[in-house]
C-alpha cells in the first residue's frame, strides 16, 4: 500500500495532507525518510515526528443520512457534515454521495479501495432512490425512465433502471449509475419535479431498524457481498442485534 493511504488507514490525515507530511520529512519507514512512492509492506514500521504508529482496522459504516446534512467531510458554508455525524475512531469517509436534502443509506468507510471500486459505474451497485414528484408522472414516463434517458448536458443515455410506482406520484426507482444529481436529473428530463428523495438501499444494506442520523457497523457478511458482486448480493441483507449509534 503506498505510503499516504496508509497513512490515512492509520487516522494521520488524507492523502494529501499525508503527502505535505511525508514531503516535510516527518514520516520514516523502518527509520528511512519516506517518500511520495514508497510502498509500506505490513511489517513495515512506520513513525510520524519519530512516533510508531499504528495501522487503524478497516470500518465500514451505515449512516442513515437525515436531510439538511451534507456529503463532504467539511463545509465551507458550515453546515452539518455527514462525517459529524458519525462518531467513529476510524477516520471513515463517504462512498459517493447524497444531496443534502435526499435522506437514506449511505456507507462509510476508510477502505479506499473498495471505496474506489465500489464509485465505479462497472461495479453497478445496485441503488434504490424512492422519488415524491410534485404531480404524478403517467406510465408512459415511467417506462421513459426505465428505458434510458439522456440527461441535459449529457451525451450518453441513462442505463435501463427498474422503476415502479408505489402510489399516484411516489416512484422507486433502481439505478446503477451514480451520475451526480442523477435521479433528480432523470426526472428533469421528463418533466417531473422530485419534491422529497429517500435512497432506501445501497447494494445489500438497507436503513431499516435505523432512525435518521443514526448510523451502524456493517457484519462482516455484509462487508463480503460489497466485495463480491453476485446476484446474490442483490439480496438486502441486514443481521439483527449489533449497536446502533442514535442520532447525534
Ligand atoms: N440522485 C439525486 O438526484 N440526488 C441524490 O442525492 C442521489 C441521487
Amino acid at each position: 500500500m503506498r505510503l499516504n493511504a496508509w497513512l490515512a488507514r492509520a487516522g494521520v490525515a488524507s492523502r494529501r495532507k499525508s503527502d505535505e507530511l511525508i514531503k516535510e520529512g516527518r514520516v520514516t519507514v523502518n527509520g528511512a525518510p519516506g517518500q511520495l512512492n514508497t510502498v509500506v509492506q505490513p511489517t513495515d514500521e512506520v513513525s510520524l515526528d519519530g512516533a510508531p504508529l499504528q495501522k487503524q482496522q478497516l470500518a465500514y459504516v451505515l449512516l442513515h443520512k437525515p436531510a439538511g446534512v451534507v456529503t463532504t467531510a467539511s463545509d465551507p458554508q458550515g453546515r452539518p457534515t455527514v462525517v459529524g455525524l458519525v462518531d467513529h475512531p476510524a477516520r471513515v469517509v463517504p462512498v459517493g454521495r447524497l444531496d443534502a436534502d435526499t435522506t437514506g443509506a449511505l456507507l462509510l468507510t476508510n477502505d479506499g479501495d473498495l471505496a474506489h471500486r465500489l464509485a465505479h459505474p462497472k461495479y453497478e451497485v445496485d441503488k434504490v432512490y424512492v422519488a415524491e414528484l410534485w404531480a404524478q408522472p403517467t406510465d408512459g414516463i415511467l417506462r421513459k425512465l426505465a428505458d434510458g434517458v439522456r440527461l441535459p448536458d449529457d451525451e450518453t443515455k441513462t442505463a435501463r433502471a427498474q422503476v415502479r410506482r408505489i402510489s399516484g406520484s411516489v416512484v422507486e426507482l433502481t439505478i446503477h449509475e451514480g451520475r451526480n444529481r442523477q435521479v433528480k436529473r432523470m426526472f428533469e428530463s421528463v418533466g417531473h419535479r422530485v419534491k422529497r428523495l429517500h435512497r432506501s438501499s445501497y447494494g445489500p444494506l438497507n436503513v431499516e431498524g435505523l432512525e435518521p442520523g443514526a448510523w451502524r457497523e456493517l457484519e462482516p457478511s455484509e462487508v463480503e457481498l460489497l466485495r463480491v458482486p453476485t446476484p446474490d448480493s442483490r439480496e438486502r441483507v441486514r443481521e439483527p442485534g449489533r449497536a446502533r449509534h442514535r442520532p447525534a
